[in-house]
């Protein structure tokens, strides 16, 4: 049975109005990574921190999916094989748009994490520095997203499904990040098809088959439909 891996990147998200990190204006340009997206910047400043995140996570909760993650929707419900998608994405539009399978490497703003006791349960739409845990009590809800220097989420099994994809779909990644950027190198080893969605080649762009430059709204419904035979 064919199996197919997808990879996702805020630029999947940009034409649902979120913004990406790495383009001009992006969240990086707004916002200093090691302030608000390392656990030494939550250490030093909770309030940032969590403020940071109540905002993304209200405008995620306001933004509506788009044609591309409907598009990777119609793909796992009609496709005759194996579909699996892992995003990088912390907003839940590939789930408002239906999607079942969905591995949140980079964690979720829809989750809270404690950070005594590991225990995760849904976030409350504004979180306050030194919520307690509904398990342990300890003052050290944070949001359960998986910050620089931290390990993503599901590795083994993102691993697994990489070694067994016969096509690997990287959508509206800049490749700058890594693991997730090594993963066509990993998907190609085990003998996968590799194909880019973006609007110009990524940082390991040089590494896929095949590349399709254009919106992902656009460039993804035609390439599912391709897939699927109509
Ligand atoms: N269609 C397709 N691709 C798009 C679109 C679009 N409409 N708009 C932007 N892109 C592409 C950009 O060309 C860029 O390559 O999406 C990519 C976004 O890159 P980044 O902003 O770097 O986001 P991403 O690759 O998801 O970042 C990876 O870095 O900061 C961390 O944890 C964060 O998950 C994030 C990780």
């Amino acid at each position: 049975m064919q199996k197919i891996v997808l990879l996702t990147g805020a630029g999947i998200s940009a034409e649902s109005g979120l913004g990406t990190f790495r383009a001009e204006g992006g969240l990086w340009a707004q916002h200093r990574i090691e302030d608000v997206a390392t656990p030494e910047g939550f250490a030093r400043d909770p309030k940032l921190v969590v403020e940071f995140y109540n905002a993304r996570r209200a405008q995620a909760a306001a933004a509506e999916p788009n044609a591309g993650h409907h598009a990777l929707a119609r793909l796992e419900a009609d496709f005759d094989g194996e579909v699996v998608l892992v995003t990088q994405n912390v907003d839940d539009l590939h789930e408002k748009a239906g999607m079942k399978r969905v591995m949140h490497m980079h964690g979720a703003l829809t989750g809270a994490l404690c950070g005594a006791c590991d225990h995760r349960w849904p976030a409350n739409m504004v979180m306050r520095p030194g919520d307690g845990c509904p398990k342990c009590a300890a003052p050290a809800a944070r949001p359960d997203i998986v910050w620089f220097g931290e390990m993503p989420y599901d590795m083994e099994e993102i691993y697994e499904h990489l070694a067994q994809a016969d096509l690997f779909a990287s959508i509206g990644t800049s490749g700058n990040v890594y693991p997730a950027a090594g993963f066509v190198a990993e998907a190609r080893r085990h003998g996968a098809r590799t194909i880019e969605f973006n609007l110009e080649p990524s940082a390991v762009g040089s590494d896929f088959d095949d590349i399709r430059i254009g919106s992902a709204s656009q460039t993804l419904p035609a390439w599912v439909a391709e897939v699927l035979g109509g």
